[in-house]
């Protein structure tokens, strides 16, 4: 059974087609880079319509496909903005439509466990999801994939993006954070911010920018935003770990390709006697091969969908899946 499926959610317009047994035949991802400033949902959104029709196509050619050989179209129905959601959803409809196809909206969360599950070998982790939108602690629970911590206010990919322009360093700026990071030497006073089982990232941001004004070295900056971030992602991982008794640790999201970060959490991992697992890099980022994955999945466990129920959910929340292919 062929499954085509097209991620949408934020920057990234992505096609990926999977076969029943999660062999990856394309995934081919289209990252859209503002010219200046931040990203813009509706530029973001402008970038997807003008791209999704011939990364179909170059999906289907790296596939060796056709059209007629898909079986199922799935799409990212949420989390995510708004108006890029919505090309995503317009482009799997007509395909649902024009090739008389049953179409599957799924999580975009749950897509990151599922790929991960699927094609690192572990069985039932504890997901450090760490991208630009999202930052979240996910594990299964009680038949559904619950969220066990969660930033309050912004992603931490959001916030090194945010913290890179600040510091003129353009945008995406997480891998020059990271290599500036890496010849930082003095670990300087950031807000450490664990509420509960929560993160907050924005006061860290403020704080960082403030230590430039003070006349701090970049490296230095880098460094301790890197160390206090990644601690507290680590001790909020550990702790939902313990919590739920689960000896994996899967990473995924954009930032999960730092790797002070996975060094961090393979500690933490290895002192619990716990594994760590990470997708290959295209399949960590944003991508169309695990949004075609979880459709297959849920096609597979009986799961339909009218094009009525294929609206697009911007707060569409982990813990809303009904998990029915476990
Ligand atoms: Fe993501």
């Amino acid at each position: 059974m062929i499954t085509l499926g097209i991620e949408g959610t934020a920057h990234t317009l992505g096609v990926g087609i999977t076969d029943e047994k999660c062999s990856v035949l394309a995934n081919v991802i289209d990252m859209y880079r503002p010219p200046e400033g931040g990203l813009h949902p509706r530029e973001a959104a402008n970038h997807h319509a003008d791209t999704v029709a011939a990364t179909i196509s170059k999906a289907l050619s790296d596939a060796n496909l056709s059209l007629d050989d898909v079986d199922v179209v799935s799409f990212s129905k949420g989390p995510g903005l708004g108006p890029c959601l919505r090309v995503a959803a317009t482009a799997a409809r007509a395909l649902s439509v024009r090739l008389g196809i049953p179409i599957i909206g799924v999580n975009h969360c749950v897509a990151h466990v599922e790929i991960g599950n699927a094609t690192t070998g572990c069985k039932d982790p504890v997901l450090l999801y760490a991208s630009g939108g999202n930052t979240q602690v996910i594990a299964f629970a009680n038949g559904k994939y619950r969220i066990f911590g969660e930033t309050l206010d912004i992603g931490i990919g959001n916030m090194l993006d945010k913290l890179g322009r600040e510091l003129g360093l353009g945008y995406y700026a997480g891998p020059t954070i990271e290599k500036l990071a890496k010849e930082g030497k003095e670990l300087l006073d950031l807000p450490y911010s664990v509420k509960g089982m929560d993160m907050a990232f924005s006061g860290i941001m403020t704080a960082a920018v403030s230590l430039k004004k003070k006349g701090h070295k970049l490296n230095d900056i880098a460094y301790s935003v890197q160390e206090t971030c990644f601690a507290m992602l680590a001790e909020v991982t550990e702790r939902a770990m313990a919590h739920v008794g689960k000896d994996e640790v899967l990473m995924g999201g954009g930032v999960a390709q730092n790797s002070r970060l996975r060094d961090m959490i393979s500690e933490m991992a290895s002192e619990r006697n716990a594994k760590m697992f990470v997708p290959p890099p295209r399949l960590c980022i944003d991508n169309g091969a695990m949004i075609a994955w979880l459709g297959h999945l849920m096609y597979d466990s009986g799961v339909r969908m009218s094009i009525d129920e294929t609206k697009v959910e911007q707060r569409f929340r982990t813990d809303e899946v009904d998990v029915t292919w476990r």
